[in-house]
């Protein structure tokens, strides 16, 4: 694992889209796997910022998204798919043809999760799959269990990610129950992996996924059997590590 800690967000962040920008500029057509959540906003604002200056050109780039809600409509502010339109899609020139996300409202959901990952494989596979990491050591929305979820599927979420992610919506009741996921095996067959993490509360997942046992109970220690994976943190969420902040 290849691990850079920044002092600040701002920092990780320009870093982040710097390793994207890199990508994308050694393969125009690039197959992106993208994550929502609080932790890539700063990475998207920075890849809109090259795109403006003409630096990056996303014409030929596909994107799978990682997760969406259960149940609720792509225009509802609160889905994924709101979030990719408003923080990158709409502000880069990325064909709408090559955007997939998982579709939370579709009439078969186990179709719609066996077909979303036909449809990862049919386009090569995942050059590099941009990841955060849940405060009980989720990816995507793989969350704590006994084994390792590998294909696509549909999942109940946990009560501490209902918790979490209740600070986007009115109130916690708000917060879809359930979600569709790429599972850890469509992730672990992407050929780079991008992780994340950024603040205080995300220290001790972050040590644990470092140096901590590997095991189901902590979705993200699978990437430790991974080739080729870049986490970035900032100084925050590496509190835990031994590693030296840049
Ligand atoms: C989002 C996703 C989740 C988040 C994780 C961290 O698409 O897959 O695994 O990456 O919950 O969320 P934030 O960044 O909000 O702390």
């Amino acid at each position: 694992m290849n691990i850079l800690i920044y002092e600040t967000y701002e920092k990780m962040s320009q870093a982040a889209a710097a390793i994207i920008a890199a990508q994308v500029l050694a393969k125009p057509d690039s197959i992106l796997g993208l994550a929502t959540g609080s932790t890539p906003f700063g990475t998207y604002t920075g890849l809109v910022k090259l795109y403006k200056e003409g630096i990056l050109d996303f014409k030929r780039v596909k994107t799978f998204n990682l997760d969406e809600y259960v149940g609720i409509d792509k225009s509802d502010d609160q889905s994924y798919h709101f979030f990719m339109m408003e923080n990158l899609f709409s502000k880069i020139n990325i064909n709408a043809r090559n955007i997939n996300i998982p579709n939370g409202l579709a009439n078969d959901l186990e179709k719609e999760c066996a077909a979303y990952e036909k449809k990862i494989d049919a386009a090569g596979g995942i050059d590099l799959q941009l990841l955060g990491i849940g405060n009980n050591g989720h990816i995507g929305f793989n969350e704590p269990d006994v084994h390792f979820p590998a294909a696509t599927h549909i999942v109940e979420l946990s009560e501490s990610t209902i918790e979490a992610n209740a600070r986007f919506f009115p109130d916690s009741g708000k917060v879809p129950r359930s979600a569709i996921t790429m599972g850890t095996g469509a992730i672990m067959k992407s050929r780079r992996i991008l992780l994340l993490a950024s603040g205080g509360q995300k220290a001790d997942v972050v040590k644990e996924l470092v140096y901590g046992e590997v095991r189901p109970q902590l979705p993200a220690s699978i990437l430790r059997f991974h080739n080729d994976v870049t986490i970035i943190i900032d100084s925050e969420a590496g509190a835990g590590l031994h590693g030296k902040v840049i």
